[in-house]
């Protein structure tokens, strides 16, 4: 068979079949192309585009949630691990022997190495960590250099007295369960603002479940509105 016959052959079979299935074929012939498109139209218009937005997602929430923080927040060792769970036993008086408040209504803060002293002037144990706070601190009557996870800007005027005694708060509503604690936390730092990770706030989302998880302006004015106390600009900032 020659090519030309070929051609004329198929042509006329087309033709045949036109004439015998009439409608059923022009049928066919439309829904088959459209279905065919209208799949590839599909996977061009909405699953791929999913896809691609689905896997950018999750980088993107990988990126947020795990590679972001750590690039923004920069962690020290605190200086000893101290163990508070240990030390509320040991001492009399529970968080008093250490934190409390001077005849002229100040706050201690954290205590002293002299603190220490009582109780360490010597290896009372064989715990490393107490042996690094005698040898290091305690008898070259150094002092130890603490991260404070609460410490606020310099421009921020706070009172203990006003929330301890006044407002008869606990400790743990602005602090967490530090007491408790049998480790220190590292402490993490803001490389842009320079803030306590305390302060500026736990999770990425700013979403907040506990009272301690953050401790920015609105966190101590939130309070302050909701037990009527003064609110003013000048109440926090002197
Ligand atoms: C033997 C002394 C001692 C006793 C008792 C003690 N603390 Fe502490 N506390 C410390 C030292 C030292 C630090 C600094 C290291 C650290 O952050 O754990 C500290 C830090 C803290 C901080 C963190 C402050 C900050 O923002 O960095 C809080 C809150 C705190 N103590 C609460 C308590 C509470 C509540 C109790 C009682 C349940 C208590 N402490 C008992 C010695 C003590
Ligand atoms: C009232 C006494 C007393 C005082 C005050 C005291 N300690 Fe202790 N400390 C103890 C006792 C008791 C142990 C447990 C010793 C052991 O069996 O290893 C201990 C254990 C330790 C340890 C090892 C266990 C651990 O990880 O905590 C460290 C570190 C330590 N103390 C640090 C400090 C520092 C820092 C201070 C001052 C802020 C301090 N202590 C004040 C009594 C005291
Ligand atoms: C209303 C919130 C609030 C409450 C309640 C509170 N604190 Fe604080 N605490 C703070 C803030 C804010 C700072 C930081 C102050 C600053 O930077 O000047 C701080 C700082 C501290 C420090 C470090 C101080 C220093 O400069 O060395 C210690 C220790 C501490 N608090 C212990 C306690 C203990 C113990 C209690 C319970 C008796 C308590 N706090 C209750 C908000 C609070
Ligand atoms: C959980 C509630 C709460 C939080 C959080 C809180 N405060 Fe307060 N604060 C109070 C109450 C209640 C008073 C009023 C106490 C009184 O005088 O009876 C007060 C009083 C004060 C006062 C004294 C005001 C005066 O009239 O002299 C200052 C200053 C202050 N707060 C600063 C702060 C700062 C700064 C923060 C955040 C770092 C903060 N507070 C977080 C409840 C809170
Ligand atoms: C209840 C306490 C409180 C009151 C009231 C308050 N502030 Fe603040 N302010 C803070 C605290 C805590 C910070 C530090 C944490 C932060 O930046 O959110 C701060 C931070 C700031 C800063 C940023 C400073 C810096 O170094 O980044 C400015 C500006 C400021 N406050 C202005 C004001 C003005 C203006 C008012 C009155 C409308 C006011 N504040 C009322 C507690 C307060």
């Amino acid at each position: 068979m020659s090519a030309t016959e070929e051609k004329e052959q198929a042509v006329s079979g087309q033709a045949e079949q036109g004439k015998e299935g009439g409608e059923q074929a022009a049928g066919r012939a439309e829904i088959k192309p459209t279905s065919t498109l209208s799949r590839a139209k599909l996977l061009k218009f909405l699953v791929l585009p999913l896809l691609v937005f689905g896997a950018g997602f999750v980088v993107n929430l990988f990126i947020g949630w795990v590679i972001f923080p750590r690039l923004l927040y920069s962690e020290k060792d605190q200086p000893i691990d101290f163990s508070h769970k240990i030390h509320v036993e040991a001492v009399e008086e529970g968080c008093e022997s250490c934190h409390f408040f001077g005849e002229d209504g100040t706050f201690s803060g954290v205590p002293g190495a002299e603190k220490c002293a009582e109780c360490h002037e010597e290896r009372i144990g064989i715990h490393p960590e107490e042996a690094k706070l005698v040898e290091e601190y305690i008898l070259p009557g150094k002092e130890i250099p603490w991260h404070i996870y609460a410490r606020q800007p310099n421009c921020v005027y706070f009172s203990h007295a006003a929330h301890i005694k006044m407002a008869k708060l606990e400790c743990v509503t602005c602090h967490g369960p530090v007491g408790e604690s049998i480790h220190v936390k590292r402490y993490q730092q803001n490389r842009i603002t320079g803030y306590s990770r305390d302060i500026w706030g736990w999770r990425i989302s700013g979403i907040k479940t506990n009272s301690w998880d953050r401790m920015k302006m609105d966190d101590c004015a939130d309070c302050h509105k909701k037990s009527g106390a003064r609110n003013d600009c000048f109440v926090c900032h002197k």
